[in-house]
């Protein structure tokens, strides 16, 4: 990740993230995940004030609909459903209701994310739990959703919300390295690599072998992401669906304990930018680092 850095003329300022090049329209659907608070909640929002028609979920019903009932009270409609993105079963519910009552989908956000690290601490206690959730959770719902896709000239899209703590760079092993670097890289082997990780926890022998140091198990989470990311780019090039990573930077939600330097809001105007491109400028396997100068680089 992050191999050669570009930066991108879009986003080489604050002002309108957005492109005035409107491409969408109501009937143009977006499904964000873990949306009832944080980055998730205000990219609904954004969205919703676009025009698109949004589905919100949540793993947990009430703070779904409470969500739901703030965005209503400004004025912004928009679908819910419970989704818990750790769970199989649920992410199967979630998928065959959009089946029979939309169909089709042009936007997904995979957005939801745990971590149980306070800012400068590290710990692997939850390591299955944050990779159940962010690595395997975005991974089974966009397997499940691909099909789905409405692949139109307009491009559908996919969205991680990821973390620069999961770039290459953070990983000290070169045998790992050297794997996920691999141009023919494949999703068993991710899953071989989250593997090794999650036995080096239980074994405890994770410190001596060279995974990133910093919020580690949500690092390596993300590390998984992003190879995913950029695996299935490379298996959906040619069938209109791009797929790409966005790091929000430190942002203050309470993945962070509200503490950052902007707020939900300001990332989130960014990420719908970011999906919202019209598709004649839309990259493919790419990672967009976002506050101060916007850069984006190969996955
Ligand atoms: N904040 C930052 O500085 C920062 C930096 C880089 C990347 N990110 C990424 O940005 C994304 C959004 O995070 P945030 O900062 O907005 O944090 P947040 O406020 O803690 O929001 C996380 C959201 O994910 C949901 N979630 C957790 N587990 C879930 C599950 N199993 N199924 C469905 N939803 C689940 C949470 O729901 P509950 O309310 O039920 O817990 C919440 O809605 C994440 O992918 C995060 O890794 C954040």
């Amino acid at each position: 990740m992050m191999k050669s850095e570009e930066p991108n003329p879009h986003f080489s300022s604050s002002s309108s993230l957005i492109s005035s090049t409107k491409w969408w329209s109501k009937e143009t659907v977006a499904i964000v995940t873990g949306a009832n608070k944080g980055i998730g909640f205000s990219l609904v929002k954004r969205l919703a004030e676009m025009g698109l028609t949004v589905i919100l979920t949540a793993r947990d019903a009430e703070r779904g609909q409470k969500a739901v009932e703030a965005l209503s009270a400004k004025g912004l409609l928009v679908n819910f459903f419970r989704l818990d993105v750790s769970d199989p079963s649920s992410i199967q519910s979630f998928v065959s209701w959009f089946k029979s009552n939309f169909g089709a989908l042009d936007i997904l956000v995979n957005n939801a994310a745990v971590s149980f690290n306070d800012i400068y601490e590290n710990s692997v206690e939850n390591a299955e739990i944050v990779i159940r959730t962010n690595f395997y959770g975005a991974k089974l719902l966009t397997e499940a959703l691909l099909p789905l896709f409405r692949r139109s000239s307009s491009k559908s899209r996919i969205l991680n919300i990821s973390s620069r703590l999961g770039s290459l760079n953070k990983l000290r092993n070169p045998k790992i390295k050297q794997i996920l670097e691999d141009d023919e890289l494949s999703t068993e082997q991710i899953e071989y690599v989250v593997g090794l990780f999650l036995q080096s926890v239980k074994d405890g022998t994770w410190k001596s072998q060279g995974w990133p140091e910093v919020w580690t198990d949500y690092a390596v989470s993300k590390l998984a992401l992003n190879a995913y990311a950029r695996v299935l780019a490379k298996r959906c090039e040619g069938e209109g669906i791009s797929v790409n990573c966005y790091c929000p930077g430190f942002t203050q939600t309470s993945m962070t304990r509200g503490k950052g330097t902007h707020t939900a809001d300001e990332a989130a105007d960014i990420g719908a930018g970011l999906v919202l491109l019209p598709s004649e400028e839309l990259p493919t396997a790419k990672f967009y680092i976002g506050f101060g100068p916007y850069v984006k680089s190969k996955l």
